[in-house]
């Protein structure tokens, strides 16, 4: 008996039966190369399926001869044959349905620059590369929809069971949807009729072609977050129009188009938990018997079930979750909920695709590995006793890895809390769900046996007492005091870190007068949630970075989020400048230098300065513990100060060697 009923209840979608009612979102993954699924592909699907979703919706597959791209699964001729064969072989024997998803950019392009090779509705710019696409005639239309039914067929003869249209999101076909986008005046534009006419064309020569049964299901745009294009309105009678052919088989509904807007289709801690449901709930009404898909930010099996039990939805769509652990579905339904790694929204996922990157998880270091579902370490060839030295996030994963391999581990922490600095970025604005970095991997430790010293310091003696055959430092890293900064301010803590100054004001809400300036040499994620903490906690806020922009080390739709959040709060942002010197401490008048030009700007009524810069490793430990004879490996941000990615994913392999 599952505690959640109707999550893992089964269900037909258009006549394909489904398992239960955890659904894959589309994900790109990067891992398709030549047109073909690499071993990862299919490892990474695979592995979701194994691990107890019912349906699997691909990633963009390449249908049309204006789309050849070689980074997604080869349909418009029959050169992808095997490769289609072997990744629905490899799902489908799961019980899970897979789908292909069919999508275009259009004119959207998330990087700068033009595309020069972009198709779209009318020849009107993208709002975040300024692409204007070549704007398709009519006769484009019909041919480009022929080529797209004909490719869905072969996914259906490949084994497939059935296909996604990507509306939403800013792509090709929301384009056509959208009033702001859309200033046709042929039959493909104009009034709703005209403005659906593609899809609804298309969804019509998918169905042609490939029949009952066969799933065609489609991601519709809800509020896309652009004046004058689709608000929820717009999107009630976009779905009452399309829902009225009874073609479709499922569909759900996403926020954001390749605008200022882009973040909200991923959202996250800095607002509410499955923020969209209700919208989704009442967007449903326009064609109640459409089952309809849950989808955005919901982690946890309790909303997921409440989405179901509520009527807001049929399936649940779940993206980023399954990224981090390809057995959240199976782990929920057999109560085994604190087992699961959970998403912490933190879009690290996002920006390794959008970066070119494969896709990767601070949460999460074997996306795409064999057996990744439930996945145990291998038992160690040679049991040894491992001493791990700090209870950050590296450290953390070292020691359930280690001793889940079977070693005897011992983890020393001078804090008596777990978690490093993540634990303090957690307790920032947003910052809250990568507590479930650290619990976790806590839990896991404590499963396995790891004993935890914590309040005790990793000195080397109290390391040398245990005889280690391994020490694995994660001792962490300091920021380096900018130039600017007399030493004395330093040394006198006249003038903290950011990380100093953050832990000092925990639990603090009275606001001080006057205006705190902050110089940014970090640009992670970390930094602007301290920021808008710090808003809340002075007057005034003046962030100084010498760089062009800043949240430069953040993805694009992390940093669309944290401008809107940081002018919300007024934060004021000084670019391409450095302070002088702190000798204006005392009038409360720092001289901010342009790096170009050398024009100073002042900066006034500053009663405090902090700084978040590049770090330097915490290692004094190691020569001494060396010098006794010990194998000693540094890992995380001791090794080298790096991301929470680089920390899990080093704090797993060095494990995971030993
Ligand atoms: C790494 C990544 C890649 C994505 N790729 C696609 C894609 O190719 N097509 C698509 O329709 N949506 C894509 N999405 C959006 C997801 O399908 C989903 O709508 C979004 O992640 C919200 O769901 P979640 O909150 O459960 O993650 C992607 C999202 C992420 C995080």
């Amino acid at each position: 008996m599952t505690a959640y009923p109707l999550l893992f209840s089964p269900t037909e979608i258009g006549g394909v039966p489904v398992r239960n009612r955890v659904a894959h979102a589309s994900i790109l993954t990067r891992f398709v190369r030549d047109g073909q699924a690499t071993d990862e592909l299919v490892n990474y699907h695979a592995s979701r399926a194994a691990g107890g979703t019912g349906l699997i919706v691909t990633e963009p597959v390449a249908m049309v001869s204006t789309n050849r791209d070689a980074g997604r699964l080869r349909a418009y001729d029959g050169g992808g044959r095997e490769s289609l064969v072997r990744l629905a072989e490899a799902v489908e024997a799961h019980d899970c349905r897979l789908l292909g998803q069919v999508q275009d950019p259009g004119r959207g392009r998330h990087e700068v620059g033009r595309n020069d090779a972009a198709i779209g509705v009318s020849p009107l710019p993208d709002d975040l590369s300024w692409t204007v696409p070549h704007a398709l005639t009519a006769g484009d239309i019909h041919r480009l929809i022929e080529e797209w039914a004909t490719a869905c067929a072969r996914l259906k003869a490949a084994g497939w069971s059935g296909v996604e249209l990507s509306a939403g999101h800013g792509h090709l076909f929301h384009q056509f949807l959208s009033p702001w986008a859309n200033a046709r005046d042929d039959d493909y534009g104009g009034d709703i009729e005209g403005r659906t006419r593609f899809v609804r064309e298309l969804i019509a020569a998918i169905r042609a072609e490939c029949g009952r049964p066969f799933i065609i299901g489609a991601k519709l745009p809800g509020d896309d977050g652009v004046a004058g294009s689709i608000d929820l309105t717009g999107a009630r009678e976009i779905a009452a129009r399309l829902g009225t052919d009874g073609e479709l088989d499922y569909w759900t509904f996403v926020w954001g188009a390749h605008a200022n807007s882009l973040w909200t289709h991923l959202p996250n801690a800095h607002g509410a938990r499955a923020p969209y449901l209700e919208a989704i709930h009442s967007l449903r009404s326009a064609a109640p018997d459409i089952p309809t898909g849950a989808i955005g930010y919901i982690t946890d099996p309790n909303e997921a079930e409440h989405a179901l039990q509520d009527g807001t939805a049929e399936l649940v769509f779940l993206g980023r979750p399954l990224i981090t652990d390809p057995a959240w579905p199976a782990k929920a339904e057999s109560g085994r909920e604190a087992e699961i790694r959970y998403c912490v929204s933190c879009n690290t996922c996002w920006r390794s695709i959008i970066d070119g990157h494969r896709l990767e998880c601070d949460n999460n270091p074997r996306v795409a590995m064999a057996d990744e579902a439930d996945w145990r370490p291998a038992p160690a060839a040679r049991k040894r006793r491992v001493a791990v030295v700090g209870s950050g996030i590296a450290g953390l994963e070292a020691a359930w890895v280690a001793a889940a391999r079977g070693h005897d581990v011992t983890l020393f922490s001078e804090s008596d809390e777990v978690g490093g600095k993540t634990r303090l970025h957690a307790e920032l604005p947003g910052g809250e769900n990568l507590s479930s970095i650290y619990d976790y991997q806590l839990l896991a430790g404590k499963r396995h046996g790891v004993i935890y010293e914590l309040g005790v310091p990793g000195s080397v003696d109290n390391v040398a007492a245990l005889n280690p055959d391994a020490v694995l430092l994660a001792t962490g890293a300091d920021m380096r005091p900018p130039d600017f900064l007399p030493a004395e301010y330093v040394d006198e803590g006249l003038v903290p870190d950011l990380r100093a100054l953050m832990q000092s004001l925990l639990g603090r809400s009275r606001q001080e007068e006057g205006r705190i300036l902050l110089l940014d040499r970090d640009h992670t994620e970390m930094t602007y949630a301290a920021a808008e903490r710090l808003s809340e906690l002075f007057e005034h806020v003046t962030l100084v970075t010498p760089r062009e922009r800043i949240a430069a080390d953040c993805s694009l739709i992390n940093r669309q989020e944290i401008y809107q959040r940081l002018h919300d709060r007024r934060v004021q942002i000084l670019t391409c400048c450095e302070p002088l010197d702190a000798d204006g401490l005392e009038d409360g008048v720092i001289q901010a230098i342009n790096v170009y030009n050398g024009d100073a700007t002042p900066i006034e009524d500053v009663i405090a300065i902090t700084y978040a810069t590049a770090r330097v490793p915490r290692d004094a430990l190691r020569a001494p513990l060396e010098a006794r004879g010990m194998e000693v490996h540094t890992i995380g941000d001791c090794h080298a100060p790096r991301s929470v990615l680089a920390a899990t994913r080093q704090g797993y392999r060095v494990a995971n060697g030993l």
